[in-house]
């Protein structure tokens, strides 16, 4: 029979678990209105437009060759450092352009989850793990507010030429670090505002600064590196281990 100084004694021991599994309390966003440009939604987010998502209209793009040369997938790769065995989750997926490239890097033993908000961009890439008999990517329906991962489960979260079009950024992000486990890296793949050479629309770029300054509210996430591709900034964060010492802090 368990003695109730037993009890009291799990008790004691299990309190600080508990207490560094809730979420950190921070600042909730303010959203702001504005007369939307073109390519906006009239929503701003610390002084930025958040851009139009890109239909799936559109998908063809995403698999255009030139991306070869504008964005040099081979190098994000490498800066990625993906390992057999992980749990990588690209976000915003679209028709998979990079989840089918991670697949066979984390193999069978790991997976690729693919979410994204448009249902036929989770069809192109079902039918192209289909064709290809590629077994090992998961599809998932995200919201505008939530990219339904699983918790504490994933060791890598991309984002590539997405954050700036998330209706909800601060909620995409509070939900995404949920996701992460401990030490998992969150990575933003954005196109350069500080470049001018860079042909993209501007509200579909984003500076390094402000990709640091709407993170700053994430405590419990580390700015590791930014990498430098040919038009993109490869912002790498990763979770701190114990997020209760990094709340004490305060
Ligand atoms: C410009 S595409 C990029 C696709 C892919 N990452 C690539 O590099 O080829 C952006 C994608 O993000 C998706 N998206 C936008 N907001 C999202 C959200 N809140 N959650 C998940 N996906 C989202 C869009 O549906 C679209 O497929």
């Amino acid at each position: 029979m368990l003695h109730l100084r037993s009890l009291l004694i799990l008790f004691l021991v299990a309190l600080p678990v508990v207490a560094l599994a809730d979420p950190p309390k921070r600042e909730a966003p303010k959203y702001e209105k504005k007369l939307a440009d073109p390519t906006g939604i009239g929503k701003v987010y610390q002084g930025r437009e958040i851009a139009q998502v890109m239909g799936y209209q559109g998908a063809s793009w995403l698999e255009r060759p030139e991306r070869v040369k504008e964005e040099d997938p081979d190098k994000l790769l490498e800066v990625l450092e993906v390992k057999k065995g992980m749990v990588v989750a690209d976000v915003g997926a679209g028709s998979g352009y990079h989840t089918f490239r991670i697949a066979p890097l984390v193999g069978e033993k790991g997976k690729v989850i693919a979410s994204d908000i448009q249902q036929p961009m989770l069809n192109l890439i079902k039918e192209k793990a289909k064709k290809n008999e590629v077994k090992n990517i998961d599809l998932v329906k995200a919201t505008n507010k939530d990219p339904k991962l699983p918790a504490n489960a994933v060791d890598l979260i991309i984002l590539v030429d997405v954050y700036h079009e998330f209706e909800f950024p601060f909620e995409m992000v509070d939900k995404m670090i949920a996701a992460l486990k401990p030490e998992g890296r969150l990575v933003f793949v954005e196109f350069k505002a500080e470049d001018d050479k860079v042909l993209i629309l501007p509200l579909h770029k984003m500076s390094e600064r402000q990709v640091l300054k709407e993170m700053e509210p994430f405590k419990e996430m580390e700015h590791v590196k930014t990498h430098e591709l040919n038009w993109q900034h490869v912002i790498v964060f990763s979770k701190k281990k114990n997020e209760k010492k990094e709340e004490e802090k305060k």
